[in-house]
């Protein structure tokens, strides 16, 4: 029997994989290519304290890396960025959906400088292992810690509290950071998916504090608690979401 428009309508909500608590998107990079993202990077600020190191050895984490396609060219973006230098660019990406990171290691381009691991990143067992994986590279910091679109679901499943401890422990591992936040009106959109789905709404949501301009508040906690400084906001991409690069200040 078909079914009615209603029916149909509501048999969609309910398998719309927008629909997700994480972010964990299967098929992301189909919508939001990974070439066009990082266009908006700018190309000279990737080694502006860097103490040169010995073997020139560059290395970064991406965080939420999905499937691993962003991580890939942002490996290849910073290889080129500063091919003057010629650094040995790695990186290593972690996700907390297995899946995801098992497509991201199927399809790896470069297994010696690219690296997936499928942890939750507030969980103290990736921070021993990224400590583990810096301390291989002769490292006590990444030179580079990319957040690109995690933060609105660290904060609608952590709270205030957990987005501030997440930057937190993205900060102490960096040098520089760079953050895509996502607006206010992409929370509503991800809640409204949920309920829509009958999946329940965020159970945080209400209670957050840190409402209407998430860019903001994160520009704060980077400056403040952080003790990060801004090195540069980009232009909004085509889908309106700037980057904000800060770095530690340096030692007195
Ligand atoms: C919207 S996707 C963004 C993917 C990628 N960073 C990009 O912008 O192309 C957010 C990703 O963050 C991951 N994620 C969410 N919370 C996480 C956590 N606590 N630890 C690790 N990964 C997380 C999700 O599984 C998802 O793949």
């Amino acid at each position: 029997m078909k079914e009615s428009g209603a029916d149909e309508r509501k048999s969609d909500e309910r398998t719309d994989p927008g629909a997700i608590r994480h972010g964990n998107f299967m098929n992301y990079y189909q919508f939001h290519p990974a070439e066009e993202r990082v266009r908006q990077l700018p190309r000279g600020v990737w080694q502006r304290q860097r103490v040169a190191h010995p073997a020139r050895k560059y290395a970064g984490l991406d965080v939420g890396c999905n499937a691993g396609d962003l991580t890939y060219v942002l490996r290849d973006f910073l290889e080129e960025a500063m091919s003057q230098d010629r650094p040995e660019v790695s990186l290593i990406g972690v996700d907390l959906d297995p899946v995801l990171i098992e497509k991201a290691r199927e399809r790896n381009p470069r297994p010696e400088r690219l690296t997936f691991e499928c942890l939750d990143f507030l969980s103290e067992d990736c921070d021993g292992m990224l400590r583990r994986y810096l301390a291989k590279l002769d490292k006590a910091r990444f030179d580079v810690v990319f957040c690109f679109s995690i933060t609105m679901w660290i904060h609608l499943n952590h709270g205030d509290g957990g987005l501030e401890e997440f930057l937190r422990r993205a900060c102490e591992l960096a040098d520089m950071i760079v953050v895509e936040p996502q607006s206010w009106r992409c929370y509503r959109n991800a809640s409204r998916r949920l309920r829509r789905a009958k999946l329940g709404d965020f159970p945080l949501l209400k209670e957050l504090k840190y409402t209407s301009d998430p860019m903001k508040h994160i520009e704060d906690i980077l400056r403040g608690p952080c003790g990060f400084r801004r090195v540069t906001v980009t232009a909004g991409n085509e889908w309106g979401r700037m980057l904000l690069i800060y770095e530690r200040k340096p030692e007195e």
